[in-house]
């Protein structure tokens, strides 16, 4: 089993590239379900989570061809509208594929995503919003079975869910009639999807804001969409670079979907500079401890609060991480306390006193986010720490040994 292999303790310099963002891409590979004309995508990133997103497809019958981050999709025949387990399980997005296979094919079997390392994270929200667009569900053998003629509906989310809304959003496209979310996401991957979805000829307004209106369209056709670059990837770089000290440039990123990052990274002492595409972040004073309590989007992201810890736990001062969105998300924390952070749990707050040195060690990553924390921390502390379970790591982070090379970490994987 691969491992990453970090000698710690020096700053960052220079200039990352960002890829497109997963969490954009997994709805977007879904989407080429809704419509029998091709759909282009383009800035893909090669993470195993799209390779994982491809295989579900492909079985379904989409014919698919990638190259170079150009990802073209050929749903003319879905003759299997089906999401086995075996997939499911490695990747809970998969979920993602309930809505448009109901709304083009009329049916769907899809198997319910199971435990997950970061919480139970159920799909209810998923299951209601299709019910409440006429499709009779069925609950069985571990299986959601979907079938009907979706029509629009006015539905409240009972919390804000990312991809509950983009599944509703997909089905919705092909609905009869007008279907209004409510309370619905406002994630920057939402209004990626609008967008593309828009560009297919359905009709969609609001997107970006917490009340959807979508009026349903017989059907779709081709388009091409290029795939917001990936904001957690961006965040993540950026918060590597404040931490370790030194200047470094992301390039190909969107400082408008990263308010609460970038204001919180000012915050702890580093200065950000924007220019288009490119955002600089700095840092050579004191890196200071700043709190955060995660929310949804435009609050700041769980997905970044991982990589906030191991800031904190290098930093001057006491800094309060409460974590709002999944219940157990704070499994980085014996980790990094294994490199000599200081940090108490209760619930989903962590309490994390800022060290003077942090030291190698060897490290086990948990989950995709808890992995970059890790690396972060890796990049910060004296000498060598190994970290061990990186597939977690490929499954959202383009090349990352590679990009980090990039910035003069001294960081390889090794077997
Ligand atoms: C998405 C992101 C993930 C991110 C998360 C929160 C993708 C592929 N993944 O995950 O990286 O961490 O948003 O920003 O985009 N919930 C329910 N019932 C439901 C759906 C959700 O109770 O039917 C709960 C979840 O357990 C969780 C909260 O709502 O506590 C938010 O989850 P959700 O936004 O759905 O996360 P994902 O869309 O799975």
């Amino acid at each position: 089993m691969d491992k990453l292999r970090i000698e710690g303790g020096t700053p960052l310099n220079g200039e990352v590239h960002v890829s497109g963002a997963k969490n954009a891409a997994l709805p977007l590979l879904c989407a080429g379900l809704l419509t029998a004309e091709p759909l282009t995508l383009t800035n893909v990133p090669q993470l195993n989570d799209v390779r994982t997103m491809r295989t579900l497809l492909t079985q379904m019958g989409v014919a698919i061809e990638a190259s170079d981050g150009r990802v073209a999709l050929d749903a003319a025949r879905v003759d299997w509208p089906l999401a086995p387990y075996e997939l499911v399980k490695t990747m809970r997005a998969s979920i993602l594929a309930l809505g448009p296979l109901l709304a083009r094919c009329g049916e769907a079997r899809v198997s319910l995503p199971g435990g997950c390392a970061i919480g139970l994270r159920p799909v209810d929200q998923h299951v209601k919003g299709l019910a409440a667009m006429g499709a009779e569900i069925d609950l069985e053998h571990g299986y959601i079975s979907a079938k009907g003629r979706l029509r629009g509906a006015k539905f409240v989310f009972d919390m804000v869910t990312v991809t509950g809304t983009e599944n509703l959003l997909m089905a919705a496209s092909l609905a009869d009639g007008t279907t209004v979310l409510e309370n619905a996401a406002r994630e920057p991957e939402v209004v990626d999807l609008a967008r593309c979805l828009t560009a297919m000829g359905a009709r969609i307004t609001g997107a970006g804001t917490d009340r959807i209106v979508v009026e349903g369209v017989p059907e779709l056709h081709a388009a091409t969409h290029a795939i917001m670059p990936d904001r957690i990837e961006t965040g993540t770089y950026l918060v590597a670079a404040a931490a370790s000290g030194g200047r470094v440039a992301v390039r190909g990123g969107d400082a408008d979907s990263l308010d609460s990052v970038l204001t919180k990274l000012v915050e702890a002492g580093a200065t950000i500079t924007i220019d288009g595409d490119v955002i600089v972040v700095e840092r050579s004073g004191t890196l200071r401890a700043v709190s955060v309590r995660t929310a949804p989007h435009p609050g700041f992201p769980t997905d970044m609060q991982a990589q906030f810890m191991a800031l904190a736990a290098r930093a001057e001062g006491t800094a309060v991480i409460t974590e709002t969105i999944f219940e157990n998300r704070m499994m980085h924390v014996q980790e990094l306390v294994r490199l000599g952070a200081d940090i108490e749990v209760e619930g989903g707050t962590a309490l994390v006193r800022g060290v003077a040195k942090l030291t190698g060690a060897h490290v086990m990553a948990t989950d995709l986010r808890a992995s970059a924390c890790l690396v972060i921390a890796g990049l910060v502390a004296q000498g060598e720490t190994v970290i061990d379970r990186i597939y977690h790591l490929d499954r959202g982070y383009e090349r990352i040994e590679d990009k980090l090379s990039g910035l003069s970490a001294r960081i390889a994987r090794v077997r």
